[in-house]
This record gives C-alpha cells, sequence and structure tokens, in this order.
C-alpha cells in the first residue's frame, strides 16, 4: 500500500507501492497503472512531463501517457499493472 499523489489530467509519476516501482498517470480523469519495465530489454522507463510520454533511457522506446507505444525499439506497449485505490491509498492487486 502506498499514499497515491495528486495527479492533474495528463500528468504521470512512478512510485514505489509493495516494493514494486509503477507509473500512475492520468491520461484523461482516470487513473491508469502501468509497469515501469520497458519491453525491450527491460530498463526502466521515466515519465518525460514536457511531452507527457514514459521514455526509455537505454534505446530511446517511446510510450503514450496510456502506455501504448509510441516509437520503437520496442515493439508494444507498457504491461498494465492491476491496483485497488481506495481514497488516496493504491494497492497491488495479485
Ligand atoms: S530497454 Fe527500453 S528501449 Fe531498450
Amino acid at each position: 500500500m502506498a499514499k497515491l499523489p495528486k495527479l492533474s489530467e495528463h500528468q504521470g509519476v512512478v512510485i514505489e507501492v509493495d516494493g514494486a516501482s509503477i507509473g500512475v498517470v492520468n491520461p484523461q480523469g482516470k487513473i491508469k497503472t502501468l509497469s515501469t519495465v520497458c519491453p525491450h530489454a527491460a530498463c526502466d522507463v521515466e515519465w518525460n512531463d514536457s511531452e507527457k510520454t514514459w521514455d526509455c533511457p537505454c534505446h530511446g522506446s517511446r510510450f503514450k501517457a496510456d502506455g501504448s507505444l509510441l516509437q520503437g525499439p520496442a515493439v508494444r506497449g507498457l504491461d498494465p499493472v492491476k491496483a485497488e485505490i481506495e481514497g488516496d491509498q493504491i494497492t497491488l492487486k495479485k
């Protein structure tokens, strides 16, 4: 369980929940939780606040805020992460 930061629309952040890093983003007024593991070679993506994208520092893959693929070399988007949000608390679901 972790405290969910307040996110305005089109804002993302990486947080630690239960020992795991996850991406939390608010692409269209609804919170979405994503894996931060790049599907190309498993580097951790970072939130790019000026472009509103998830960017991989290793080989340049980029993903839209909702995790879908924007630019390779990755060939698919970021995996969704199942999480439960209650108030300002977030818990990972198995
Ligand atoms: S590990 Fe992300 S682009 Fe290669």
